[in-house]
C-alpha cells in the first residue's frame, strides 16, 4: 500500500443496522457527513400481520444486507480502502435481526482487517442529531442538553453533559426518565392497529389527525403522569381510546369515520402534551443549553412544532435529524461509532448481539 492510500484509508465508518425491520447500510466522515445512507425498509412485508414479525424480519435482512451494503458503495462512490472501521447495531431489538447484522460486521472486519465497534441503537438515535451537513436552518445540540428520543421501543428523557475535554462533545450521560409500560411509538402502533388505521401507525395517525380539522372533539383523553418526576405511561392512554371506539360501536351512531380522526388527533395532541411539557421541565431543571428531539416519533409534525415553539419560547436551541434520519437507519450508528473510535474503543470479535441491551449511565463515547 502507498503512502497515499493509506492516508486516504481511515476516513468512513461503515455502518451496518438491523435491529428491527430495516435494513440499512452508511458511509459517515468523522464531521458527521453522510457520503451514503442506504435504507431497504421492510414495512411493506409486515404490514398484513399489523406488525413485525421477527422470523421474517431476520431472513429478510439476511437476503438484503449485501446489496445495501453494494448500493451504499455505490451511492458513495467509495470503496473499502476508504473505510477506516465497521460499526454495528448490537442491541436492543430482536435477536435474530440483530444477530444478522453482528455476524456480517464481524465477518467484513475480519476479513478486510478493520476495527470493530458494536453501537447501542439509542446512543444511534442520540447521535442522528449531529449528522450533518445541517439542513437549513437546523440547529446542532450544545452540551449539557437534555434528549428526548422517541420510538417504537424506547421513550427516553436523557441528560448529556459536555465532554470536559473538548465541551463541544457530548460527554456524560444520564437517564432521567423513561416509559413505564409502551413506548411512544408503541402506543402510536397499537392506537392505529384498534382505529383499523394500518401500520406503521405513526404517519397514519398523524395523517388522520390532520384530516380531523381543529374542531373541538366531545370528549377529552388523559394525559397520563403529565406533573409527576420524568417517567412515561402510554398504556392507559392507549385504553381510553380503546373504550371511547368500543363504545361507540355499540351506539346508533356507530364508529364513523369522523370519530376515528377525532380519536387519532385527541390521541397525539395528549402524548405531545405529555411529551412536550416533561422535556421541558427537564431542560429547565438541568439547565440544558439545547433540546435534541430523535428517535421514529420524532418525525410527527405536530410533536415538532410544538417542541420548536416552547424551546423558542425560551430561547433554546432545539436539534432535530431531518425526517430520513430519525427513523431507524446506519449513519446514526456510523456517527455513534466515531465518537466511540475516537476515544479509543474497538471491540473484538467476541461481540454479540444484545436484545436487551440497556443505556449505561456514563460517557456517551463509552456506551455508543
Ligand atoms: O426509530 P424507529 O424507526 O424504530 C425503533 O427503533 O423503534 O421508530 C419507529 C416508530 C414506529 O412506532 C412508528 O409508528 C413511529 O416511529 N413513527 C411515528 C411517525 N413516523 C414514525 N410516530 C408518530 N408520528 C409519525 N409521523
Ligand atoms: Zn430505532
Amino acid at each position: 500500500m502507498t503512502r497515499r492510500s493509506q492516508a486516504a484509508r481511515g476516513r468512513l465508518v461503515l455502518g451496518l443496522e438491523t435491529s428491527c425491520d430495516e435494513t440499512a447500510a452508511a458511509l459517515v466522515g468523522e464531521d458527521g457527513r453522510v457520503a451514503a445512507s442506504v435504507v431497504a425498509s421492510q414495512a411493506a412485508l409486515h404490514s398484513r400481520y399489523g406488525g413485525v414479525v421477527p422470523e421474517l424480519a431476520a431472513r429478510r435482512h439476511a437476503e438484503l444486507l449485501v446489496p445495501v451494503v453494494r448500493a451504499a458503495f455505490d451511492e458513495a462512490g467509495s470503496g473499502w480502502a476508504d473505510v477506516a472501521a465497521i460499526a454495528v447495531t448490537r442491541g436492543p431489538g430482536l435477536v435474530g435481526a440483530l444477530l444478522v447484522g453482528v455476524a456480517a460486521a464481524k465477518a467484513m472486519a475480519y476479513a478486510r482487517g478493520l476495527p470493530l465497534v458494536g453501537v447501542n441503537h439509542l446512543a444511534g438515535h442520540v447521535m442522528a442529531a449531529l449528522l450533518g451537513p445541517p439542513e437549513g436552518e437546523r440547529a446542532q445540540p450544545a452540551w449539557p442538553a437534555v434528549a428526548l428520543v422517541v420510538s417504537g421501543s424506547h421513550t427516553d428523557l436523557l441528560r448529556i453533559a459536555a465532554d470536559p475535554d473538548d465541551p463541544s462533545r457530548p460527554g456524560e450521560l444520564r437517564r432521567l426518565g423513561a416509559t413505564r409500560d409502551d413506548a411512544a411509538g408503541e402506543a402510536f402502533d397499537k392506537v392505529a392497529r384498534l382505529l383499523g388505521l394500518g401500520y406503521p401507525g405513526g404517519p397514519a395517525i398523524e395523517r388522520a389527525a390532520e384530516e380531523a380539522g381543529p374542531k373541538r372533539a366531545g370528549f377529552a383523553l388523559p394525559r397520563p403522569m403529565r406533573r409527576e418526576g420524568y417517567d412515561f405511561s402510554f398504556s392507559g392512554l392507549k385504553t381510553a381510546v380503546a373504550l371511547l371506539w368500543e363504545e361507540a360501536g355499540r351506539t346508533a351512531a356507530g364508529r364513523g369515520e369522523r370519530l376515528r380522526r377525532e380519536l387519532a388527533r385527541e390521541f397525539q395532541e395528549a402524548v405531545v402534551d405529555v411529551l412536550v411539557e416533561k422535556t421541558m421541565r427537564a431542560a429547565d431543571e438541568e439547565g440544558a443549553r439545547s433540546v435534541v428531539l430523535s428517535g421514529g416519533v420524532a418525525r410527527n409534525g405536530r410533536l415538532r412544532a410544538r417542541l420548536a415553539e416552547a424551546c423558542a419560547a425560551r430561547g433554546l436551541p432545539l436539534a432535530v435529524p431531518p425526517p430520513r434520519y430519525c427513523t431507524d437507519n446506519a449513519a446514526m450508528i456510523a456517527l455513534a461509532a466515531h465518537l466511540a473510535l475516537a476515544r479509543g474503543r474497538r471491540d473484538s470479535l467476541d461481540l454479540d448481539a444484545d436484545p436487551d441491551l440497556d443505556f449505561e449511565e456514563g460517557p456517551l463515547a463509552a456506551w455508543a
